[in-house]
Parts: C-alpha cells; sequence; structure tokens
C-alpha cells in the first residue's frame, strides 16, 4: 500500500532503539536498572483516583464532553495560576485543554504557522517537538543550550536574519534534559525579544513544579506582558502523577488558545469528563502532596550526585526536573558510553545525542527509581574502572 509522504518524512523515534535494548536485557533476565526513561514512578494521589472514580459513576460523564472541555476545569486552571504564580487568567478565552501536553506541542505550529514558516526549538530539547514542525511542513533552527550559558539560549548570538525570520519560539524550564532552571530576568528579556521581533512563545513548563534546593520554578507567565505574545503549556503528568490519565492545559495569550482550540474541534472532543473532574480536583486540592514528590526526587538527585563524587565521577547536580545531565567521560561518545553502561553494568541510561546535536558529550538519567537503586547503578558504573578517584574525567 502507497502511504503518505508525510508519514515519511516524520523523525524517527530515537528513543525507540533504546527501548527496545533494554526491553531485550530485561527478557534476557538480567536486572537492569532502567535510568533511560521519563515516567514517573510513584502512583497519583488517592484523592485523585477517588475524585475519578466518583466521577465515573455518575452518568453525565459517559456523554461527549464539550468540544473545548468542562469549564470546571478551566477555572480550576486559572485558580492555580493565581495561587501558585499570581498570574490572572480568564478561564473563558485563556485556558486551552488538552488531552497531554505532547499533543498540544506537536499541534501548535499547525495552529499558528503557515509552511515554510520558521520556528526556533532548544536543543538538546525534548525530541516530540520535532513531530510538529515536520506535520506543519515549517523550518527549524536550533537554539544551542551550553552548559556555559547555564543551558539558556543566548538571543544575542542569532542573526538578523534568524531573528526576522522566526514566528514561533519553544522553550522549557526546568529543563529536559539539562535539568536547568529558568529565572524571571531570563523570561523577562525573552518578553522583550519576543515583542521586538515578533515571535510568538511557548514555554513547555512540564516540570514546574520540580524545583530543587527550595527554588520554585518561574512560571513564563509570570514576566512583565507575557501573556501578549505568549502560552505556557502546563501537564498533569509529572505535578501529579498522572502521565497515563493524558491531560493537561496551554494557557495564557487569548489569541494562540484560540487556534489550539480551532485546530482542536477539527480533531477530538475534548477527553472523558470523568478524567477532567479528577484533575479539577487535583488542582484545587490539597498540594501537600507535590511537595512530598518534590522532596523525594531532592533526595534522590542527592543520592545520585554523591555517589558520582565517590566513583570520581565530576558533574553537575540539576537544579530541577526529575533528570541529572551527566557529562560523558573522555573518549566516548553518548551513544557508545550508553551501550557500554547497558551491556556491562546493566544500567539503562538516554544517549544525549537523542536530545539533538548540542546533547553530544552528556547521558540523561532518571531520578526514577529508589535512592538505593540510583547509588547501585552508579556503583556498578564505578566497577567498570572508567574513573579514577583521584581525578576528574575532563
Ligand atoms: C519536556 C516535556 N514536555 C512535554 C512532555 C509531555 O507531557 P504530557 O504529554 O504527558 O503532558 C514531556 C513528557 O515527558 C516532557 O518531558
Amino acid at each position: 500500500m502507497k502511504l503518505s509522504k508525510k508519514l515519511k518524512q516524520l523523525p524517527p523515534q530515537f528513543f525507540a532503539s533504546l527501548v527496545q535494548k533494554t526491553g531485550d536485557a530485561i527478557a534476557q533476565g538480567r536486572d537492569v536498572i532502567n535510568l533511560g526513561q521519563g515516567n514517573p514512578d510513584q502512583p497519583t494521589p488517592l484523592h485523585i483516583v477517588k475524585a475519578l472514580q466518583e466521577a465515573v459513576e455518575n452518568p453525565t460523564t459517559h456523554k461527549y464532553s464539550p468540544f473545548r472541555g468542562i469549564s470546571e476545569l478551566k477555572e480550576a486552571a486559572a485558580n492555580f495560576y493565581k495561587r501558585e504564580y499570581n498570574v490572572d487568567i480568564d478561564p473563558l478565552t485563556e485556558v486551552a485543554i488538552l488531552s497531554g501536553t505532547k499533543i498540544g506541542l506537536v499541534e501548535l505550529p499547525m495552529a499558528v504557522l503557515n509552511p515554510g514558516d520558521w520556528m526556533l526549538l532548544p536543543d538538546p530539547g525534548y525530541p516530540d517537538y520535532l513531530s510538529g514542525v515536520v506535520l506543519a511542513d515549517v523550518q527549524l533552527e536550533t537554539l544551542p543550550l551550553i552548559a556555559e550559558n547555564n543551558f539558556l539560549p543566548d538571543y544575542g548570538a542569532l542573526s538578523e536574519e534568524s531573528k526576522k525570520r522566526a514566528k514561533l519560539m519553544y522553550l522549557n524550564y526546568p529543563n529536559n534534559p539539562t535539568g536547568a532552571i529558568a529565572d524571571l530576568n531570563f523570561f523577562n528579556d525573552t518578553v522583550a525579544f519576543a515583542k521586538e521581533n515578533e515571535i510568538a512563545i511557548c514555554h513547555d513548563f512540564a516540570y514546574g513544579a520540580v524545583g530543587f534546593d527550595g527554588v520554585k520554578p518561574v512560571s513564563y507567565l509570570q514576566a512583565k506582558g507575557a501573556k501578549d505574545v505568549g502560552i505556557e503549556m502546563y501537564t498533569m503528568s509529572k505535578t501529579f502523577n498522572m502521565a497515563g490519565w493524558r491531560i493537561g492545559f496551554a494557557i495564557g495569550n487569548s489569541q494562540i488558545i484560540d487556534a489550539i482550540n480551532v485546530i482542536q474541534d477539527h480533531m477530538f472532543v475534548s477527553l472523558f469528563p470523568a478524567v477532567q473532574h479528577a484533575a479539577v480536583a487535583a488542582l484545587n486540592g490539597n498540594q501537600e502532596c507535590v511537595t512530598t514528590f518534590v522532596n523525594n526526587y531532592e533526595k534522590r538527585r542527592n543520592a545520585l550526585i554523591s555517589a558520582c563524587n565517590r566513583i570520581g565521577w565530576k558533574v553537575e547536580a540539576p537544579r530541577g526536573s526529575f533528570f541529572a545531565w551527566l557529562n560523558v567521560p573522555k573518549g566516548y561518545t553518548s551513544q557508545n558510553f550508553a551501550d557500554k553502561l547497558l551491556s556491562e553494568a546493566d544500567v539503562a541510561v538516554a544517549p544525549g545525542i537523542g536530545f539533538g546535536e548540542f546533547g553530544e558529550g552528556y547521558i540523561r538519567v532518571g531520578l526514577l527509581v529508589d535512592e538505593h537503586r540510583l547509588e547501585e547503578a552508579i556503583e556498578r558504573i564505578g566497577r567498570l574502572g572508567i574513573f579514577n578517584k583521584d581525578m576528574t574525567n575532563e
């Protein structure tokens, strides 16, 4: 059968091969410590599960949802932004309900760009952004994120031509994969840059809840004038351990929100109303569970970094997200180092090159197993004899 050209243009799912290799090793009966994925390991808090159970028992949730989602959820999203970030949001016009933010990030270029338009994407970055580029037939310029700039883009390094032609830019802090965070100054600069060059901003706030060392990550919408030029994507997947429930929202500039809603009117009938009611319970409910998850990730981060230090692996501690971005020792690529760790230490990690050219030289480790398993993973790596306790690996 002849299938579409578009299908062939879609980027290969880089991490499919990692999942396959890890699965094969586990199928052989090996005790693999899987640090390669981004799936929260803890269950959804009970009060959210209970809210779903109650909602399911109410037959009104068995009908089609309103096309653009239930109003209670948009109000809960607006209240959440007021409470957490002191940002004023009109629930009617400034919130779009999404079946997970992945879909929002993939459909946004289709909603706001024309074929041939240019967009700016961070490198390294979340690989699914690239799917939206291909589906919308737009052109891509990458923004290198490098350690010297704390993994923030350097707008000053863009050429005049790049600034002129770019129409949309994605950002993501706390950052997957680097674990970097951004402050309000950075977002203020971003708004100024966007206004000057007429670039729409989409800030992917997937790890918005996860800041370490007492730092609460800043929302892009806290920057002055942010709503004039952009939106934020907020997922329930990470903050409330609801990755399988597929729910999130886009929030901010009403024109962009409307564009998302129009595209979605043609593709979805929102999502299961009971899931939307459970999301209301999550957003309006006690947030203690979120603090507990974040403290847990921080303990794991500390255990991981101490274990790296003990084997002589000099690494930087992430400041947010639930990933650590560890530099690869001299003489290895990210891919062959990741392959070595899986085949010789039974430790699965994501090679940095899978996140873009500027991901080379790093591996991404998820803080999604308990402290003992993280320590054991690093001890196993230490036994490979790559690192010398008395030397740096640079
Ligand atoms: C940076 C980033 N953005 C967006 C997502 C998508 O989240 P979801 O589709 O579950 O809302 C993820 C998931 O891993 C992510 O890491």
